[in-house]
């Protein structure tokens, strides 16, 4: 059964099968998602739900705190949709540049 995902930050919406998780759903529009792992490790999936029934696997408790998950924010490539859902992609803040003085 497929679900229409909402990507709230790319304004763009997809049907994704709710037996697939959503990293490998949604990566098909390259411009949807960013480039990672899938398999729970690397952590750029991390993502808001704004709307929607899911399931998900365990979450790695170095990308996602428990009190992270109680409000919703978990990793697209540990998630399979269960209902439409609104979702956010969370970025992550650039790494700071450090300018030497010469
Ligand atoms: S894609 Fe790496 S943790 Fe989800």
């Amino acid at each position: 059964m497929k679900h229409n995902i909402f990507v709230k930050n790319k304004e763009k919406e997809r049907a994704c099968n709710e037996d697939k998780n959503l990293m490998d759903s949604l990566s098909v529009c390259q411009d949807l998602v960013p480039n990672g792992c899938h398999n729970g490790a690397c952590g750029i999936c991390k993502i808001t739900i704004h709307n929607g029934e899911y399931e998900k696997l365990k979450m790695n408790r170095k990308h996602i705190s428990e009190d992270e998950e109680s409000s919703n924010i978990v990793l697209a490539c540990r998630t399979f949709p269960k209902s439409d859902m609104e979702i956010e992609f969370i970025e992550k803040p650039k790494s700071k540049h450090y300018t030497l003085g010469h």
